[in-house]
């Protein structure tokens, strides 16, 4: 690989992307590629920290690395790849999690939400999670993580066990730097603007997934919950208004007060409509990209294979340091 920066990043396939995850971070990662070198990954050793149907699981792998590759993910220019294909991230969890305190485990917000939503399965992995996620980034050695907001607290810990292995063990590793977009970093849910959209919420209209037909996009935004005013303004305590503002500027590329001019003297409803089409037609590519990809199994597998032995070799030469570092004996 040339003498560019590294990147690195994951998503979890536990379902379709959201509207949030691909304005939050998918969509910025394609127009990194050409300035820095780029790994990206399927995180599915993440998803089964809660409980996965295996059958849905494996399509939901193979999904999600198709749409990545849909959302301009190009594997002649990045490695893209499956975690599980991956074993260096195991590994390296483990000797991460031998430098990580309870403590700080405790502390994380996901755990606090994930063990609250899922009382009846509060496993290690739940609580180990942001272990493996430092490895993830850490086993190559990663400058800038590109993530959304949601995820900033993980990557302050991964930065804080980098640190302390290089205080144990002499300096090795980056601290690595989240990359995060300025506008759409927290896309709120369409039911309730106060919350993060998210792909568990029970409702399905808070959630726009991005192979959601034009129909459906629209009707969503229809539904959306915003304020009783009648101003399109971006302004706090319009949270409904402002989240689809943010949506509408990310799409469109438009500034606020473009959008404020646009739409000066319109109604809610106009403005939903406007936000529904946009996002539909922005959409579409993708959709039919996917649809192109994912019937092309065979093209599928090529890439993931050679996605993951990539992978593998530039996270071995990283991670079989780390292990003379912490004194395991050379096997050859
Ligand atoms: P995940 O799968 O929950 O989400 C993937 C990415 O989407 C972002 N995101 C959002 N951004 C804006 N608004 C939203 N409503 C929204 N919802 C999700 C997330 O911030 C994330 O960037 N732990 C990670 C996956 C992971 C990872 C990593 C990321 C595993 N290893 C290493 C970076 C580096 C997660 O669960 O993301």
């Amino acid at each position: 690989m040339e003498d560019k920066k590294l990147i690195f990043s994951g998503i979890q396939p536990t379902g379709t992307f959201t509207l949030g995850n691909y304005i939050g971070a998918v969509r910025n990662w394609a127009p990194l590629q050409d300035e820095y070198n780029c790994i990206y990954c399927v995180v599915d050793m993440h998803a089964i920290t809660v409980r996965q149907d295996p059958v849905k699981l494996r399509q939901n792998t193979l999904n999600s690395y198709a749409l990545l590759m849909a959302c301009g993910i190009d594997v002649e220019k990045s490695i893209l790849f499956i975690q599980s294909h991956v074993k260096t991230h195991a590994e390296l969890s483990w000797i991460l999690g031998c430098n990580t305190q309870f403590g700080e485990l405790s502390r994380m917000t996901q755990f606090k939400d994930k063990s609250q939503k899922h009382a009846d399965d509060v496993n290690s992995g739940l609580f180990t999670y942001p272990v493996l996620m430092a490895a993830d980034i850490l086993a190559y050695n990663a400058d800038l993580v590109p993530v959304g907001v949601d995820q900033k607290q993980h990557l302050e810990l991964a930065r804080n066990i980098a640190q302390r292995f290089n205080q144990r063990y002499g300096d090795f590793f980056k601290l690595p730097e989240p990359y995060i977009a300025e506008i759409g970093a927290k896309v709120m849910s369409l039911q309730d603007p106060t919350k993060k959209m998210s792909k568990s919420d029970e409702n399905p209209n808070s959630v726009i997934l991005i192979l959601d037909d034009k129909d459906t996009i629209i009707r969503k935004f229809k539904r959306a919950v915003t304020d009783s005013e009648t101003e399109i303004c971006y302004r706090d305590g319009k949270d409904g208004i402002n989240n689809l503002m943010t949506i509408y500027s990310s799409v469109t590329g438009k500034n606020f007060a473009e959008i404020e001019s646009e739409f000066a003297g319109k109604g809610y409803g106009d403005f939903k409509l406007a936000v529904g089409e946009a996002v539909a037609d922005h959409l579409e590519p993708v959709r039919n990209e996917f649809a192109r990809l994912s019937a092309d199994k065979a093209y599928l597998k090529k890439c993931y294979t050679e996605g993951a032995e990539k992978a593998l070799r530039y996270s071995q030469r990283i991670v079989s340091k780390v292990y003379r570092k912490v004194g395991f004996v050379d096997r050859t």
